[in-house]
């Protein structure tokens, strides 16, 4: 049988880096294998060039990882909403970091009107925020466009982390979490802030409160977000 039908190579790169950790870090496996505790929980796009460990120069058990197409968090998603909750509840990780990428197949491909099967239906949830931002992209080429679109894609998904109860239930007990928007670039590796930073129930709309702010008591002197979550900038300059 050809190595093209068989996962030979996977195989022997994976003794090759058992081996090379092995020798390097004894204690490496030994430390990991009795638990992990990461300080970061990752909700990116499933894009095969887009691999958090590698982009964040980060080991194994450094950071938690969930993705997706296009990097989007459904409240519906009991998949991503059970990664959200075991990280912040039990891992208890400080960070949560969202992250698109600009050239997000899945945003281009939500820009176009044509089907690819089931994909279509989630693919619909980035119609939706284009939809809601529909001003601010219009006027602009089809690229700038979806470049823009992969941006506030990612405010709007660091709104939907924060508007869970499981970010809410964390901050009302005191737990210090931050969520953060980055995006990154294919063209040159390189990962930029967007300035997205919400760290309590004082940073999100009053609407998506779970408590309200009595029953909050302000507990954390939060590091304040410049930018409001779910919203682009240009829409809250307005
Ligand atoms: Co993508």
């Amino acid at each position: 049988m050809s190595s093209s039908h068989t996962l030979d190579n996977i195989f022997s790169n994976n003794r090759r880096w058992a081996e090379d950790v092995q020798r390097d870090h004894p204690d490496f496996f030994p430390r990991l294998e009795k638990q992990q505790s990461p300080e970061y929980l990752w909700i990116g796009c499933a894009d095969s060039r887009v691999s958090a460990n590698e982009i964040m120069g980060l080991l194994p058990g450094e950071v938690f990882v969930h993705r997706n197409v296009a990097n989007v968090v459904v409240h519906t998603d009991f998949n991503c909403l059970s990664v959200l909750q075991y990280a912040i509840d039990v891992l208890q990780v400080k960070h949560v970091i969202v992250t698109g990428h600009y050239g997000c197949g899945g945003v281009r491909a939500a820009l176009e009107n044509r089907s690819m099967g089931l994909i279509d239906n989630w693919l619909r949830n980035i119609k939706d925020v284009y939809f809601k931002h529909e001003n601010l992209v219009t006027h602009l080429s089809a690229d700038e466009s979806a470049e823009l679109l992969c941006e506030i894609n990612v405010r709007e998904q660091v709104g939907n982390v924060c508007h869970t109860t499981i970010l809410q239930d964390a901050w009302k007990r005191g737990q210090t979490v931050t969520v953060h928007g980055l995006i990154y670039s294919l063209h040159d590796g390189i990962l930029n802030d967007l300035d997205v930073n919400v760290s309590g129930m004082q940073d999100i709309p009053s609407i998506y409160r779970m408590y309200s702010d009595t029953e909050m008591l302000a507990r954390l002197p939060s590091q304040r977000r410049r930018l409001k979550p779910g919203v682009a900038q240009d829409a809250q300059q307005q």
